[in-house]
């Protein structure tokens, strides 16, 4: 089925200039980028697109990395995009990573991984919402 889903290029995917390393896996999945947008979140954002991890003892750090600098927001449409958009970009924690995925390939930490993705359609519904009305 035919779907959307939230994807956000983070300050260290940025700051690496790893933009286009990043749409273009996307693409060669055969997502489509449908919007796309740079900007500096306010706290206020970060948290809302966050909130879930709210309470978490990783959280304030979280979101002083989300606000550290340019982030690229987009909205990704394609078949089984949240979970095909998961695949491209790869495990949160870093020993479970594969070489090939986002994660895998560009990333040895666990908060600064480059790259974010809506993990079920609830959560894409909620992540574009914030950021794309
Ligand atoms: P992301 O997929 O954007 O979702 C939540 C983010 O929190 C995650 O990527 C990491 O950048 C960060 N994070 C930091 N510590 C943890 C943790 N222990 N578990 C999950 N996410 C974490």
């Amino acid at each position: 089925m035919i779907k959307e889903t939230f994807v956000m290029i983070k300050p260290d995917g940025v700051k690496r200039k790893l933009i286009g390393e990043v749409i273009k896996r996307f693409e060669q999945k055969e997502m489509e980028i449908t919007e796309l947008k740079m900007k500096s979140l306010s706290r206020e954002e970060a948290e809302k697109l966050y909130e879930m991890h709210k309470g978490k003892d990783f959280f304030e750090k979280l979101i002083n990395y989300t606000i550290s600098g340019r982030v690229v927001l987009m909205k990704i449409r394609g078949e089984e995009a949240v979970m095909n958009c998961r695949i491209v970009v790869g495990e949160t924690y870093p020993e479970k990573r594969h070489a090939g995925s986002i994660r895998g390939d560009f990333s040895a930490y666990l908060t600064e991984n480059v790259v974010h993705a809506s993990s079920s359609d609830e959560d894409a519904k909620r992540e574009l919402g914030i950021f794309f009305g």
